[in-house]
């Protein structure tokens, strides 16, 4: 099915909802109030893949952050503002947070959400030169995702997704220069 990639509205809210609760366990979905922060203070990282009738098939979220050697792990709290970390000029692409729909899992889609999400935003600004975001170790599609795009491990959070796993999961730390 052809979904179309545009950047997401506040008409999408419900959709966006919809798709987070169905990506992540309960303990670490982020709220709807974290979603509109971010459609409001960096609209320019937040896309969908839109289907017909207002219906979504994911999103990708991401942030602008300053370029930093190595990492500060404060600034990849959940449900941070988007506010207050965001910086228009910033080098460096945080993905946030990607989801698609369950229904249309395994068939692509994620991998050409990802590239395409992150080709735009570099196309519009030419500042940028480095991704970073973080993965739970047992996301395998999202990890073969972030492998396959050239990312590499420099990191890790301890007990980041301890909340959600009832283990002491670590959140890995991923970079990938501009190439
Ligand atoms: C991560 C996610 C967005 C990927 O979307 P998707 O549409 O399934 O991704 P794709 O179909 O493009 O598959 C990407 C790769 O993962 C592989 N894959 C898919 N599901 C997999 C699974 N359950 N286990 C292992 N690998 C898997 C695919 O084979 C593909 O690899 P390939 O390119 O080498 O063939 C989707 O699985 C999702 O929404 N997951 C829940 C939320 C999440 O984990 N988000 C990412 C972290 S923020």
């Amino acid at each position: 099915m052809p979904f179309v990639l545009r950047q997401a509205v506040a008409a999408d809210m419900a959709e966006i909802m919809r798709l987070e609760r169905a990506g992540f366990a309960e303990a670490i979905q982020e709220t709807e109030q974290t979603f509109a922060e971010r459609l409001q203070a960096a609209p320019e990282g937040c896309w969908v893949l839109a289907g017909e009738a207002g219906r979504l098939y994911g999103y990708l979220c991401a942030e602008f952050w300053p370029l930093e050697a190595g990492f500060n792990a404060a600034r990849f709290a959940r449900d941070h503002a988007a506010a207050e970390t965001h910086v228009a000029d910033g080098a460096e692409v945080y993905v946030s947070s990607m989801v698609v729909d369950p229904a249309t899992r395994g068939t692509g889609w994620g991998r050409r959400l990802f590239r395409d999400a992150l080709a735009a935003m570099f196309a519009r600004h030419p500042q940028l030169c480095s991704t970073i975001l973080i993965v739970n170790p047992e996301w395998a599609a999202a990890r073969r995702i972030y492998q396959a795009e050239g990312f590499s491990e420099i990191g890790a959070i301890d007990s980041y997704f301890a909340a959600a796993c009832g283990a002491q999961l670590p959140a890995i730390v991923m970079r990938r220069a501009r190439t």
